[in-house]
């Protein structure tokens, strides 16, 4: 059987009220341009939002880093833009970064994640959106789903889960080209916790089963200040993960959500959140996060999608969610000082620079 594609690309393409969430209009224009022109291309599509950007996952027979399958989204965030600027939303196109298309998005703005899988008798994945925060968000989920037993139960009672699992991790501020190193779990879990310790830089690129050979888990990379080399929002990443049998069951990946991990991000994308589980299509709101994460199980049959389940909206969730809100007042009680704020190296703006520079030339040596 031909290897079924899932590729997801998302970008934020303006939003209504600040950097709350995409207007209706904007995500009608997104999913007719997919579903039209996307006829003969694609098997099957979905589209929705979380936060300010627009995620589409199409399925398809292309493979991935396909430049058919990526022109059509990134027309369609150009077609979206173009209704954007129209309705006067804000940040109309912010993720484009480019307005010509060339090959494949990957340096253009939008996030991608792509899986190209043989389906399984049945085909189980999760697709996880995240708003207000970067990359490395999925640092610490993947880590603990993927190597704990305390989170995953199949890495003792599942032999096959119990081989272990590689992790492809990218060193991202190597920017000329992809730098990537293999490492492979149980072994060097303590090498791999020693580089996913730092999300700013290292960032899980894929996972791979031991057991199988077969990729788990595809994640975008993408940060947006590495390309644009200044502040052009946050980068927002997206990710697939396939599920069940060989692989961890649904509810081990999940279950590190539960912890809502301090990531990057939050109010100018320079602050520290707890990080949100939400449920799908949430907005953003209180100091423009917390930053959300939200995840859509499906089933894929020959590249036809079911509807999607929404992971989070569970009443578990809801008390996960309260959690959240209450570290969230914790970091905030503090403003700007210290760890409630990112390094100078992470913050977004560059206002403090030249406020720095001023006072700077104001400071004196004293004399002993
Ligand atoms: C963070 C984010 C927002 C904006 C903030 C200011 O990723 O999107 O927190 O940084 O709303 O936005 P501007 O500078 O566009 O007025
Ligand atoms: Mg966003
Ligand atoms: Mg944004």
């Amino acid at each position: 059987m031909a290897k079924i594609t899932l590729s997801i690309i998302k970008a934020d393409i303006g939003s209504i009220g600040g950097h709350i969430k995409p207007s209706q209009r904007l995500l009608e224009t997104v999913e007719n341009y997919v579903k039209e022109k996307g006829k003969g291309l694609i098997i099957d599509y979905y589209v929705g939002f979380t936060g300010d950007d627009i995620s589409i996952l199409t399925t398809h027979k292309k493979g991935a880093g396909n430049t058919k399958i990526h022109k059509l989204c990134f027309d369609a965030f150009l077609a979206g833009t173009k209704v954007a600027k129209e309705q006067g939303l804000y940040g109309a196109g912010q993720d484009l970064l480019v307005t010509a298309f060339s090959g494949n998005v990957k340096g253009m703005g939008p996030q991608v994640a792509e899986l190209e899988i043989e389906e399984r008798t049945a085909e189980p994945f999760l697709m996880f959106m995240a708003d207000k925060t970067d990359p490395g968000a999925f640092n610490l989920p993947l880590y603990l789903a993927f190597t704990d037993p305390m989170h995953n139960a199949g890495l003792i009672l599942a032999p096959r889960v119990k081989e272990g699992f590689k992790f492809v991790i990218m060193d991202v501020s190597y920017t000329k080209a992809d730098k990537i190193i293999t490492l492979a779990a149980p072994e060097e879990i303590y090498n791999i916790a020693a580089l996913l310790r730092d999300p700013e830089r290292f960032i899980v690129e894929s996972i791979w089963s031991r057991a199988t050979g077969e990729q788990v888990v595809s994640a975008s990379t993408t940060r947006l200040h590495n390309i644009a080399g200044k502040y052009v929002g946050k980068d927002d990443p997206v990710m697939l993960v396939r599920t069940q049998k060989d692989f961890p069951a649904t509810g081990e990946i999940l279950s590190p959500y539960t912890l809502t991990p301090v990531v990057a991000g939050f109010m100018r994308g320079s602050h520290n959140s707890p990080l949100m589980p939400v449920k799908k299509n949430t907005s953003i709101s209180f100091f423009d996060g917390p930053a959300i994460v939200s995840c859509l199980a499906f089933c894929v049959k020959e590249g036809k999608l079911t509807e999607s389940a929404d992971t989070f909206d569970h009443p578990y969730w809801d008390y996960v969610r309260e959690q959240a809100a209450q570290e969230t007042q914790e970091i905030r009680r503090q403003g700007f000082f210290g760890a409630a704020m990112l390094p100078y190296s992470e913050l977004e703006y560059g206002g403090i620079v030249e406020t720095l520079k001023a006072l700077d030339k104001r400071f004196i040596i004293k004399k002993k």
